[in-house]
């Protein structure tokens, strides 16, 4: 494993939710961040209490559903940090519309932000990380990455798309050391995008995200060498960090 302290992530989708709590765990690991999400006033109150807790990010509001805004940010990051230990690809939407009713602006929107994104910020740090010859890309993915849910027209193959870029950039990505992953959160977890899709009964048993986000400690300290290619359980992965076994 590679010591994360003092290098750099790249982490989107930021502002709220799960990539919230990342963030914060990659600032108390000592780690620079550049943080996006297209909620300016969220992202910036991170960035200020990231700041407050001695942290360093940088906040780049970017809506990522643009290919050309995207492209931007990553740029405005690999400029501004430089290589980048880690990319994690967090942000999603999901909307639940019918086939009937789904229409392409929608359903462009959506997988532009799920796999559009994944590919352009991938693209982005690829050359990087071949030049530093080490380096870990996540993707954030989920129980529709490998099986399809009704009303789910782009999240489920947005999701698939992210699964099987992974797969794609972990062969290519193993002669240089870069790791590439994806993971799921393993338990129902208490985030604005659950909030409007749970169940009753499944927030009755959320937990908090912060307790899956050391995660994406050991996530940042990947290469190759250790894990790759592979479909990770956030859940087991933070709970193994909490109890101290070896992961
Ligand atoms: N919540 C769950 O139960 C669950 C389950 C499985 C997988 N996931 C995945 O976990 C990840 C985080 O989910 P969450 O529950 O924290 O979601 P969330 O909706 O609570 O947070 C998503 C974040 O992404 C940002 N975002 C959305 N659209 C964006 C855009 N166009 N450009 C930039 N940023 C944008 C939002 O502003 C928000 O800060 C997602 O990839 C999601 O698919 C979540």
């Amino acid at each position: 494993m590679i010591e994360i302290k003092g290098k750099v992530a790249i982490l989107t989708g930021a502002a709220e939710g799960w990539g919230y709590e990342i963030a914060k765990a990659y600032a108390r690991a000592g780690m620079k961040i550049a943080l996006m999400d297209v909620q300016g006033e969220k992202l910036q109150r991170l960035a200020d209490e990231i700041k407050a807790m001695g942290g360093e990010c940088l906040p780049i509001v970017v809506d990522l559903a643009n290919s050309d805004a995207t492209q931007a940010a990553a740029e405005e990051a690999l400029a501004y940090y430089g290589t980048p230990r880690v990319l994690v690809h967090n942000a999603a939407v999901l909307k639940e519309v019918s086939m009937l009713d789904v229409t392409f602006d929608n359903w462009r929107r959506e997988m532009n932000i799920i796999i559009q994104a994944a590919f352009i910020l991938s693209k982005a740090v690829w050359p990087k990380m071949v030049e530093a010859k080490n380096g870990s890309i996540v993707y954030i993915s989920s129980g529709s990455g490998i099986k399809g849910f009704v009303k789910e027209t782009a999240y489920t193959p947005g999701k698939h798309g992210q699964e099987g870029l992974m797969k794609v950039l972990s062969m290519e990505g193993e002669p240089f050391n870069i790791a590439v992953n994806t993971i799921t959160p393993g338990i129902a977890i208490n985030t604005p995008m659950s909030a409007s899709h749970y169940t009753p009964e499944q927030q009755a048993r959320w937990v908090d995200p912060v307790l899956i986000a050391p995660a994406f400690l050991y996530l940042a300290g990947l290469d190759a060498k250790t894990t790759t290619g592979h479909r990770l359980d956030a859940w087991q992965l933070s709970e193994a960090i909490r109890v101290g076994q070896k992961v």
